[in-house]
Parts: structure tokens; sequence; C-alpha cells
């Protein structure tokens, strides 16, 4: 059993805190977000992440997990202090905002009276850990990088059973006391890299940019297939089987979104430059994904004919399934666009209302998939929420000229033109 300290309880902090206290460990969970901290302690989680309450109050009830926001208290009875703040890109830049990280450290570093380890978790630049220890005089306290892999909406899966563990370490002993927290996950057969701080720092971002650009080709794939009468999910069937290509991430849609790979690839090149390398296919995947947005959208007016007066539905609006993040979705370009040009807009989403439409005219939420589709002109499938899979089209109260643009494949084409829908779709032969 370790004590271990989370310093931020978003998406990484909360969901690693939570699951390190299910393993047997006694956590402490800190945010200078009062608020958070007092709902977080009724077992009530800020965050949408399936499973993640269920396991939230057992440990709460366990007693192996707590929160406060008093950070010196916290890593004073702790061993192993994380630091899973949030490192946003800088505003209009490449650079990574590095002060939440760097206040937190300070912080730890003054409160350490005892030999600690400080993790970090969050994604940091190559060479941060080597910033941190920079900090550090006179006191017994090692720097690891220990990355997390978990993907929104899945992350207790990606703890609980990851691909790898990596560890970023130029100390043994600090090196052994990490293999023996994550000792059960081992045992359960994952695997445990260990490399040093710097290379451990890298995995991160190219693991994220390699996903990234995955994405992007098969995206610019996509985009030959429409041109050319192919199904680019027939491509990405014959190229995914091959196993140094691997089937996962190949499937076509809008431009990536989330929290991670807009601002890792960003970060990455700006390493590259840091580090006087010029890294022009991160670089080139940022330019494609940008130009994707405007692509897509562009195609609204183009199967209405003009937007201006006409009645747009979005089905789920956050960048993925299973999560009620916003970051970097489609929709927060999309939505504002199309009110701009006079459309009149209603989504419905699972995770419910956003903050983000609140004050953009002509756009309403709707309480569910009929409300939202009374009278459309259009609809978009945004996101691919499973219960968007059971929608039957012909049985909703839109327009009888109502044409649907699915972003997401998640219907047939060659079904909806055995139904008489004007279906359009990414990188698939138009029927209509
Ligand atoms: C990602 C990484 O997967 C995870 O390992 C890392 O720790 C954090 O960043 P996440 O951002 O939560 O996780 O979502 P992910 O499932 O990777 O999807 C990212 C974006 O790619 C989404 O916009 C998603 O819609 C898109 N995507 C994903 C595709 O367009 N096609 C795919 O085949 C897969």
């Amino acid at each position: 059993m370790h004590k271990l300290c989370m310093i931020g309880t978003g998406y990484v902090g909360l969901v690693s805190g939570v699951c390190f206290a299910d393993l047997g460990n006694q956590v402490i969970c800190v945010d200078q977000d009062k608020e958070k901290i007092k709902k977080l302690r009724y077992g009530i989680s800020p965050i949408y992440e399936p499973g993640l309450d269920e396991i939230l109050k057992k440990n709460i009830n366990d007693k192996r997990i707590q929160f406060t926001d008093n950070l010196s208290e916290a890593v004073k009875q702790s061993d192993i202090i994380f630091l899973c703040v949030g490192t946003p890109n800088k505003k209009n830049s490449l650079d990574v905002n590095l002060s939440y990280v760097f206040k937190a450290a300070k912080e730890v570093i003054k409160n350490s009276k005892s030999h600690k380890i400080i993790v970090t978790k969050s994604t940091v630049p190559v060479s941060t850990g080597d910033q941190i220890e920079k900090l550090i005089k006179k006191k017994k306290i090692s720097v690891i990088s220990n990355p997390e892999f978990l993907r929104e909406g899945e992350a207790i899966r990606d703890f609980r059973f990851p691909d790898r563990i990596v560890i970023g370490s130029n100390e043994s002993k600090a090196t052994e006391i990490m293999r023996s927290l994550y000792t059960p996950l081992i045992n359960k057969g994952a695997k445990f890299y260990v490399t040093n701080r710097r290379g451990a720092e890298l995995i991160k971002y190219a693991s994220n940019a390699f996903l990234a650009t995955k994405i992007s080709f098969i995206n610019e794939i996509a985009n030959l297939c429409e041109k050319s009468g192919i199904n680019v999910e027939d491509v990405a069937l014959g190229i995914g089987s091959d196993n140094r290509i691997g089937s996962r991430f190949l499937r076509a849609g809008p431009a990536y979104g989330g929290s991670c790979f807009p601002k890792d690839t960003k970060g990455l090149v700006a390493t590259g430059k840091k580090f006087k390398t010029d890294l022009s296919i991160v670089n080139s995947v940022i330019k494609s994904n940008e130009n994707r947005k405007k692509f897509l959208l562009e195609r609204i007016p183009k199967i209405l004919g003009r937007v201006k007066g006409k009645s747009i539905t979005f089905l789920g609006v956050t960048f993925k399934p299973n999560t009620d993040d916003m970051r970097d979705s489609n929709s927060l370009i999309m939505i504002p666009y199309l009110s701009k040009k006079g459309a009149r807009i209603k989504y419905y989403d699972p995770t419910g209302e956003k903050k983000e439409f609140k004050k953009i005219k002509n756009v309403e939420y709707a309480f569910s998939v009929n409300q939202a589709c009374m009278n459309a002109d259009l609809i978009v499938l945004h996101t691919e929420w499973d219960e968007f899979k059971a929608i039957e089209f012909n049985t909703l109260k839109t327009k009888k000229t109502c044409k649907v643009y699915d972003l997401r494949n998640l219907f047939d084409y060659k079904e909806m033109k055995k139904k008489k829908i004007k279906y359009y779709s990414v990188g698939r032969p138009n029927l209509n």
C-alpha cells in the first residue's frame, strides 16, 4: 500500500486517484476549487466518466480516498505526489503553459520534509522534469515522468488494463517504488517500460501525435474516396488488417478534437523547435485537421442550397461519445458559423445543454432526438452516441425534404438509399 497525493482532480487526476485507491492505496486528491472538493467529498464527480461515480463512492466509503484543498497537509501525508494539473496551449502559440505544473511543484517541494517522489502524470514537454529538478535545493526528492494514456469515456478501462505503463526515471530506487505501485496491474499483464525521464515525456507526445496522424491520414484518404466512388470503410478495413498498421483509429470523420490531440500535436512541434528539429509530418497533420473543419462545414450550404432561414439539427455536440467534454469539438466551429449564416439550430446531446451555445443567436437545446429533429431541413449526426444508432429517420417529424449529414458514418448509406433518405456521409459514395 502506498500513500499517494493527486494534485488536480480533472479527467486525469480524479480517475487515476480513484483507480489507485481501488488498488488498495491511500489517496488524497487536492484541488484549489473548494466547490469541486466539497462535491467530491459527497461522491459527486465533476466530470462525466462512465463507471467513475460507483468506484468513487466505494472508495470514499472504504476510506481509501479523501479530498482537500490543503496541499501542504496532503503532501506531508504522502510519499508519491502526482502532478495532474492542466497543461493547456498558450494563447495563439504552439507552446505549452506550464505555470500550473511549476506552481504545484514549488508547493510540493516547499512542503516536503522527508523523501518524496514527484511524478508528472500530466502531458508535459520534454525536459519539464529537468526544470522541476532544478527547483529542488538540498531536499531528497525524486522527479519521475509517468504519462497517462487515458481516453475520455474509456478512462477507467484504460487505467485498469493499460497497454503499457511508462516510467521515465533517472533513479533506480524511485523506479522500484513505482514498479511496486503498479504491481497489481503488471500482475494482470500490463507491460512496464522504464526509460529515462525525457524519454517518457516524449513517448506521450509521440503516441498522441501518431494517433492524430493516423486519423488525419484516413480523413484525407476519405476525401480521395469521395472523388473516386470508393467506400473509405473498405479501405480502412483493407489496410487496417495489416498488423503493422492496425485497424483502430482509422475511422474517417470530422476533424479530431478533444483536450489532447490538438494540444499535444502543437506541443510536439514546439518541442521540435526547441531542439531545432523540424517535425514536418506533425506540422502537416495540424494543418490538415484545421482545414478539415472548414472543408466539412462548407458542404452544408451545398447540401441545403442555402443556409439562411433553414432549420438545422445537431445530434450530439461533444468531441466524441461517452464524454461531456466539448474541448475542440467541431460543433464549436459549426454551430456559430451556421447561426451567423442565418440558420435556426436545435441540438440534442445525451450529456445535456452546453454553456458554449447559450449566448449564440437562434440556437436552442432540445431535450430529445424527436424534439430536436422537429421540422428540420437538415440533421447533422455530429457525435456517434450509441443511442443514435436506433434512429428511424422516416418516423421523425422533420420537413418532408429533410436531409441527413452523417459526419461519423454511423448509418449504412445503402440502407438510407433504400429508405429514400437524402443522405450524405464521409468518404463514401453519394447515392443521392
Ligand atoms: C486521446 C488518446 O487516445 C489517449 O490515449 C490520450 O491519453 C488522451 O488523448 P481522447 O482525446 O480522450 O484520448 O480521445 P480519442 O478517443 O483518442 O479521440 C480523439 C479524437 O479522435 C476524437 O475527436 C475522436 O472523434 C477522433 N477519432 C478517434 C476519429 O476521428 N477517428 C478514430 O478512428 C478515432
